[in-house]
């Protein structure tokens, strides 16, 4: 079972709860903190149940449960301690219409109560969908650590001002803008400190940079080669404040979920054949945006300088006078490399490395410098070599290269698929064959790729 969160305006719901003990007077003192209409029928209850009928927060019918009890209710809580009683309240609850919670049977539940951090208006809510409470838990502690106390003060001062920037920004793509802006200020901190006339003084700074807002902007960022965790913080920073992201297909899609959420997501991922038109296409696309005034992400698998024509989509923007940042991310060697338990150097095997890309120029032959790349106590790793494997690995033998050699193929580098399959320069070509192996891959070349089977560290 998979819930969708979903926070309810509880004021004057009807709500019931059916039960005693201790489960129900924990939904009922959740309930209190809405504002609910709560009737209890409970045969024999708790101290603090009694009490809050007595302060009047409830209405307390002192009985067992008749059907009539579920009339006119929105929500239902069912917590007796007889489950065959709880299964059959479910379903007439059910039959009603009416939205129900069998305590601890999430398997008649409706809905769920999510475990929650409460800051004020500010509420974050965990839920394992049922399947543990103990890692809800251990969540929710986490999250109390990270949001201050105060942060609800923080939300009510942010509220207060939104008439003024309302009035100052009707456009709603320059109003979020300012909203993002002011609060990668330390504003919150002078809140959170009290320092309130500091922060109405930076706001209204603020307000009179309009321009500023207005203006689009470029970040050419490197998403590294795959797993999640190996964004950058800035990385996630920008994700986070672009209005529009361009990426491609070596973009995966759980680092795609970490953009905003109501940023456009534009797809321009390649084929090859039509390489250097669409890359002239993606220039062009950027700059309209962010003349537009859009903050534009331009997101990239590995590193945008590293075969990623990083260069060219800058030199465009340069020339347009769009401003830009271009944040670096792990490339698939270094990435690869990691995973794949093989240092790139080693001070008794290689002692520089050298990133080539292995495609064809102009559909013809691979055109690089073999004298240099078949020399020893090198590493050589081939950027997008798959398809030329074999022609590779002719060209450096015929360069004097041992055959011995050994050589690594990666495939879909750092994620939770990642193969690494190891030969030499004459057996990896068939061995590749029969792992029948996908883009992406990267090759490695050199005596470092014997290191793997002692420090390979992934399964
Ligand atoms: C156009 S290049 C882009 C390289 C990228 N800018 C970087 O720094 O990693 C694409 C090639 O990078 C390599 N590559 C990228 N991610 C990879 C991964 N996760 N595993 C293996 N190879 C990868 C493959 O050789 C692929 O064909």
């Amino acid at each position: 079972m998979q819930y969708f969160p979903v926070f309810l305006n509880l004021q004057d719901r009807s709500c019931l709860v059916i039960g005693a003990g201790q489960v129900a007077e924990r939904k009922i003192r959740l309930l209190l903190r809405t504002a609910a209409q709560m009737d209890v029928v409970a045969p024999d209850c708790t101290e603090n149940i009694l009490r809050w009928a007595d302060e009047g927060r409830i209405a307390l019918h002192n009985r067992t449960y008749r059907s009539s009890d579920l009339k006119n209710r929105q929500l239902v809580f069912i917590a007796t301690n007889n489950h065959r009683l709880n299964q059959q309240i479910f379903a007439e609850a059910e039959r009603l219409g009416i939205w129900a919670n069998v305590a601890d049977a999430p398997e008649y539940c409706d809905f769920i109560l999510p475990s929650i951090v409460d800051r004020g208006p500010v509420i974050a809510a965990i839920s394992t969908s049922g399947r543990s409470p103990t890692l809800a838990r251990k969540m929710r502690r986490e999250i109390e650590r990270l949001l201050p106390a105060q942060l609800g003060r923080v939300a009510e001062w942010l509220s207060a001002h939104r008439p003024t920037v309302m009035d100052r920004f009707p456009d709603e793509t320059v109003r979020q803008r300012f909203w993002q802006d002011l609060l990668d200020t330390n504003v919150m901190e002078m809140i959170l400190n009290g320092q309130i006339s500091q922060a109405e003084q930076q706001f209204n700074q603020m307000l009179d940079e309009i321009d500023h807002h207005r203006k689009g902007e470029v970040y050419l960022v490197g998403a590294g080669p795959g797993d999640l965790e190996l964004l950058t913080l800035k990385a996630l920073r920008l994700m986070q404040r672009a209005d529009v992201v361009l990426y491609d297909r070596l973009v995966s899609d759980a680092i795609l979920e970490q953009v905003r959420r109501d940023a456009r997501r534009i797809y321009v991922g390649k084929k090859r054949a039509y390489h250097a038109v669409r890359q002239e296409e993606i220039n062009q696309m950027i700059i309209e945006l962010a003349s537009e005034g859009k903050r534009v992400l331009r997101l990239k698998g590995g590193d945008p300088f590293v075969f990623g024509r990083g260069g060219e989509e800058i030199a465009g923007l340069m020339e347009a006078g769009i401003p830009f940042q271009v944040v670096p991310g792990i490339t698939a060697a270094s990435g690869c490399a990691a995973y794949a338990g093989i240092p790139l150097t080693h001070r008794d095997y290689a002692q520089s490395v050298t990133f080539v890309a292995g495609h064809l120029k102009d559909n013809e032959s691979l055109q690089l410098d073999w004298q240099l790349l078949a020399r020893p106590a090198q590493t050589v790793v081939v950027y997008m070599g798959l398809e030329n494997l074999d022609q590779l690995l002719a060209q450096l033998l015929n360069h004097g290269v041992p055959k011995e050699r050994p050589v690594a193929l990666i495939e879909e580098g750092t994620s939770e698929q990642q193969r690494v399959i190891i030969g030499d320069m004459t057996t990896l070509p068939q061995r590749v064959r029969e792992a029948q192996v996908r883009a992406p891959t990267l090759i490695i070349i050199g005596e470092v790729v014997r290191l793997h089977d002692s420090l390979r560290w992934k399964e």
